[in-house]
Order: structure tokens, then C-alpha cells, then sequence
């Protein structure tokens, strides 16, 4: 993790509006929108002049140069009409990645993959898989189908199907392989599902009070998380009552998966392929809550998928390629990009 500077607290900043400000000999303007933060480069590419003192068009997530009136888009920086026509700097690790300003990341810690063999069906799928995440950093591994994904994220956690037969898995040292699967959730590991089981008879509520109780959290702010954390991902508050997925759709099963990691805030999440099954908005709105809970607890986030779509809401510190159960390629987010043009097939295990 880098330094952090504070510019200014949250409620210093009203929604909708920009202000400039001076960071390491640097200008940005920093932009509020409801309970996201934008920070871009201040100087309009056109001229000079300071997009801190510009219009903030909030539905479009973009900010109007004062001088004469080329949008920029918040996230990417990209120019979105003349006469400015290259892209200001967009501020921050991980492209411009959204940020919750006024809740700085206290959290430190490791999980720690290493040498990690698993197999399944009496053969090997993954063949020696070394990862490290920290805390408030989100990490993708990418790969074609059969790649060892899902066994690697079921592996993590202890669920039945794959058996580790070599390697460790630590969070600040502490092995879990081995362990149950709920002592690793003690431990502060979660695993958002691909596919999310209905539990007939289970409330949502029961299941978060009991694991809250479980891992020392606050089992008595569980009926106000869920309004909050529901509300965060569009995730319609009927649902809350029902029995644990029952009658929910697909992508509503994968949003319930995000609305429970938000109430038991997790130390690390492992997420299988969150956003299969979740349109653009509902991916949009699930990437904003992941990546708001890196700051906001200082969440680590590994999340597996087939699809660069993905990396496109969410913001990567880290891209990891997963080919024939071994990590063949790591880089900085530019590594989709490079996949795009690329594809699987230029990777061997
Ligand atoms: S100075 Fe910004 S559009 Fe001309």
C-alpha cells in the first residue's frame, strides 16, 4: 500500500461538486458523486485550465471544462466532446479506481497461496499455484474454461470437490489448508459462489447473525446492514426475507452473494465468477460495493472469471492468467487488454 494523504474530509466535499487540490506538486480535481470519489488530473487537455472549477454531470459520471465545455469522463479520463481530444490523467492505483474518501484503510494482513497442488476426480488440476493479496487490493485471475479456476476459489475456501495435496494457504501466516471451511471463515476468508444454492428454511438474516456470532462481529447491526448493503447493489429489500435464495433469479443469487459479504465484511473475499449471470448495471453496481470495501475495511479481493467484462467495472491492482492449473502470466490491468488482442491460446501451462 502506498502513503495516503488526507485532502479533506467526506463531508467537506459535497455531491455533484469538484474541488482542486495540491498533492505532491501534482493538481487533481477531486470529484464527489453521491458516495463515490473521482480524482483526475486538474489540467484540461485542451488548455490549461482547471477542471476543478467545472460542472459535474453526475448521471453521466463526467466533468465539463469551465472554458469551453469538453466533457470528461470520470473513470477513464477520455475526452467525450471537442475540442479537447486527448484524455486528462486519471489519479490512483488501478485506473481511476473508486475510492470511499473520508474512510482511509487502516487494515493490513496477507493471504498467501504458495506451491499450492489440488486435485479432483483422481486427477490433478492445479499444478503449483503461488498468489499473494493484500489487504485493500483486488486481484483477477483470468483463464479459458477448465483452467483450474474454480478449483483453485473452492480449494481456497475448504469446500468438498478438490483435495490439496501440497502447498499452504495463509492469511498473516496462519494455515488454513486443512482446515474446515468455517475456520477459515473465522479466519476472515469468504467465497461468493458461481452458482448460489437455494437453503429452503433459512432465513438470510439467521444465516449472517449466526456467522457474525461465529467471527466476533456485531450480530446486532445485521437488520440495518442488509437495508444498507441491499440497497447499495440494487437488491430488492422484499427479497431480504425469504429463505436464503429461494425464488431469486440468477443474477439476484450472485447480488446476494456481494449483500452478504458487505454485512460480514470478510478480510479477504474469493469471488467465482461474480459477474456471470449480472447485467451491466448490476455488474456496475456489484464492482462499486467491492471495490468501495477496499477502503472501507481494507477488504482483499481475489476474483476469478472467464470474462475481461469484469475488469472493465472492476478495478485490478493485480491480473493473474490461469492456464492448464498454473499461473502462466501476471501483470498490471494492460494484461486484459493484452488477452483481448491475444486470447488464451498465446499462454501455455
Ligand atoms: S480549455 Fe478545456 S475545453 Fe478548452
Amino acid at each position: 500500500m502506498g502513503e495516503r494523504q488526507v485532502l479533506c474530509r467526506r463531508d467537506e466535499l459535497v455531491s455533484g461538486e469538484a474541488r482542486r487540490f495540491d498533492v505532491a506538486g501534482t493538481r487533481i480535481a477531486l470529484v464527489r458523486i453521491e458516495d463515490d470519489f473521482y480524482a483526475i488530473g486538474d489540467r484540461c487537455s485542451h488548455e490549461d485550465y482547471s477542471l476543478g472549477e467545472g460542472e459535474v454531470w453526475a448521471d453521466e459520471c463526467e466533468i465539463e471544462c469551465p472554458q469551453h465545455g469538453s466533457m470528461f469522463d470520470l473513470v477513464t479520463g477520455e475526452p467525450r466532446s471537442f475540442p479537447a481530444t486527448t484524455p486528462v490523467p486519471v489519479c490512483g492505483r488501478g485506473r481511476g479506481r473508486r475510492r470511499g474518501a473520508g474512510a482511509p484503510v487502516t487494515a493490513t494482513g496477507t493471504l498467501k497461496v504458495s506451491g499450492l497442488h489440488a486435485e479432483a476426480g483422481g486427477a490433478e488440476i492445479l499444478h503449483g499455484v503461488d498468489l499473494e493479496v493484500a489487504a485493500g487490493e483486488v486481484h483477477v485471475v483470468m483463464g479459458p474454461n477448465g483452467s483450474g479456476k474454480s478449483t483453485l476459489a473452492h480449494a481456497l475456501m475448504g469446500r468438498p470437490g478438490p483435495t490439496v495435496t501440497a502447498g499452504s494457504i495463509t492469511i498473516d501466516g496462519t494455515e488454513l489448508a486443512g482446515l474446515p471451511s468455517w475456520r477459515r471463515a473465522r479466519a476472515g476468508l469468504y467465497l461468493a459462489l458461481q452458482h448460489p444454492i437455494e437453503v429452503p428454511g433459512v432465513r438470510l438474516a439467521a444465516v449472517l447473525t449466526e456467522a457474525l456470532r461465529e467471527t466476533a462481529g456485531d450480530a446486532d447491526r445485521v437488520a440495518t446492514s442488509l437495508d444498507a448493503e441491499a440497497d447499495a447493489i440494487g437488491f430488492d429489500r422484499r427479497f431480504l426475507d425469504r429463505a436464503l435464495n429461494v425464488d431469486l433469479s440468477g443474477g439476484e443469487r450472485k447480488r446476494n452473494e456481494i449483500l452478504q459479504m458487505g454485512v460480514l465484511r470478510p478480510r479477504f473475499a474469493v469471488l467465482d465468477e461474480i459477474d456471470s449471470g449480472l447485467d451491466i448495471d448490476a455488474l456496475r453496481s456489484v464492482a462499486r460495493r467491492i471495490e468501495l470495501a477496499t477502503s472501507e475495511w481494507g477488504l482483499g479481493v481475489l476474483a476469478v472469471t472467464h470474462f475481461r467484462r469484469l475488469l472493465q467495472e472492476l478495478r485490478a491492482d493485480r491480473v493473474h492468467v490461469m492456464v492448464g492449473g498454473r499461473i502462466v502470466a501476471e501483470g498490471g490491468p494492460e494484461l486484459a487488454d493484452e488477452l483481448d488482442t491475444s486470447g488464451y491460446g498465446a499462454y501455455s501451462a
